[in-house]
């Protein structure tokens, strides 16, 4: 510090000899301006590194990595081996039918660095990964065609190299703190230590989506920007914000508007605005309209549904609560006696046009279909009564917990809110409409009994 004021202090005598050494100005000058600036970015540099470090030891001393368990029954969540390059597939069972066309097959899901989810132990409890989380994979199935009508396969594979997927890679250790699930202290702890030493407090996985828009392909989940690949090597390009007009996390189930070939997304926040929607160009260049819902909770809502007029979106009584996760709570909320409605705006209408539907409190993640059918907004999806993310008491147990969620059903005959509590979280066919015109919303449940469809339909609100 003193040799910079040295240095300094010549170079500007030099430049201002009128001003005297000792004048109050030359103090006031020194302290609001010049000295000031370069001085201060190196200390805040030099301090900025110097926390980082203290905090990553800090860490390091307090809290340890263990692997989650990994059952026979949960194979599927162990992680596989990244090619980075395609490999010819030599064996395929059964046949490639006639006709079936030449292109590129894309799936994508998590596939846990080092060796797979992790859970944290420290003084703070416990706080582990939920089954979702782990950095995606992109999985491409190149199918062509030789001129002779022969089939040749080629399979690759890659994980999206996110920013965060970098940082953790680089590091070669588990880094951040999983921050979804488990005691309270340990949660919050996570956040906090994960927010001071990488800015935020959960990773990029984009893991959860592979979509096409204007000709280019992305990766998304919904905590995040998309991520864009490359189709052919799946390798990471650049993230998608559409030209700087789009600064939320992105739905991971963006929807194709018909006829204009417009992009419906939206965006949630833990924080106010809790829920924005936006209508991106079909070229992909820019966002043709943005609108604050103007919600009152945040709602852990995944999908949004369009119609060839409307968008329809969920404020559901699953909700994501900062708050309640302060207090010790989980930071998911599902709250079966509260409100639960569905809105539906015109393309490109604002908040005080959106026509509100209160409809059962469900947990429904994912949807089927949905059009208009006359004045009726008719939306098909996969109902569930629970949440199918565990909250911290099943946390611990979640291989148990899902074990018994999901077992099969043995009957379904009757009314589907008489199922008891182990059959909840299970989705099943689910039809709404929603009367534009009269204002009321109609649900019925279409369950699979034996390998026939029976419906049964009750009115919801008058
Ligand atoms: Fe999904």
């Amino acid at each position: 510090m003193a040799a910079s004021f040295v240095a300094f202090q010549v170079h500007c005598s030099a430049q201002k000899p009128p001003i005297s050494l000792n004048s109050g100005h030359f103090k006031t000058f020194l302290s609001s301006t010049i000295f000031k600036l370069p001085l201060r970015i190196n200390v805040l540099k030099a301090i900025k590194k110097t926390s980082v470090k203290l905090v990553d030891a800090f860490v390091d001393s307090v809290f340890e990595f263990i692997d989650q368990p990994l059952l026979p029954s949960q194979s599927n969540f162990a992680p596989i081996d990244e090619l980075k390059e395609a490999v010819l597939v030599t064996s395929i069972d059964g046949e490639i039918p006639d006709g079936f066309p030449e292109g590129v097959y894309l799936r994508i899901g998590p596939n846990p660095l080092f060796g797979g989810l992790k859970s944290t132990k420290s003084v703070f409890g416990r706080s582990s990964h939920m089954w979702v989380e782990g950095e995606g994979m992109v999985h491409a199935l190149y199918l062509g065609k030789g001129v002779e009508g022969n089939w040749t396969v080629c399979y690759n594979n890659r994980h999206v190299e996110t920013e965060t997927f970098k940082l953790e890679k680089q590091r070669n250790k588990p880094s951040f703190l999983p921050a979804a699930e488990g005691d309270s202290p340990a949660i919050v702890c996570a956040y906090l230590l994960n927010m001071l030493r990488f800015g935020q407090v959960n990773k990029y996985l984009s893991n959860t989506n592979v979509i096409e828009h204007s000709g280019k392909l992305y990766t998304i989940a919904e905590n995040h920007l998309p991520q864009e690949i490359d189709i052919l090597t799946l390798k990471a390009l650049d993230m998608w914000d559409v030209n700087g007009a789009w600064n939320l996390p992105f739905t991971s189930h963006p929807k194709k508007a018909p006829g204009t070939g417009e992009l419906v997304t939206f965006g949630i926040s833990a924080t106010k605005p809790y829920a924005e929607l936006g209508v991106i160009s079909a070229d992909g260049k820019e966002l043709v309209h943005r609108v604050d819902l103007k919600l009152n909770r945040c709602p852990l809502s995944h999908e949004i549904l369009v119609t060839q007029r409307y968008n329809v979106f969920l404020d559901y009584a699953l909700t994501v609560d900062l708050g309640r996760l302060l207090l010790g709570g989980s930071l998911i909320k599902y709250d079966k006696e509260g409100y639960a409605r569905m809105g539906v705006m015109h393309r490109y209408g604002d908040a005080d046009s959106i026509q509100w539907f209160e409809v059962k409190p469900n947990c429904t993640f994912h949807f089927i279909n949905s059009f208009e059918d006359g004045d009726e907004v008719v939306i098909r999806g996969c109902r569930a009564l629970e949440s199918v993310i565990p909250g911290p008491d099943q946390g611990m147990n979640k291989f148990e917990w899902f074990s018994r969620k999901f077992r099969p059903i043995e009957s379904t005959e009757g009314s589907l809110d008489a199922m008891s509590e182990d059959q909840l979280v299970f989705p099943r066919p689910y039809e709404w409409r929603l009367n534009m015109r009269t204002g009321h919303a109609w649900q019925r449940g279409i369950p699979y009994v034996q390998g026939k469809h029976f419906l049964h339909r009750s009115r919801l609100c008058p």
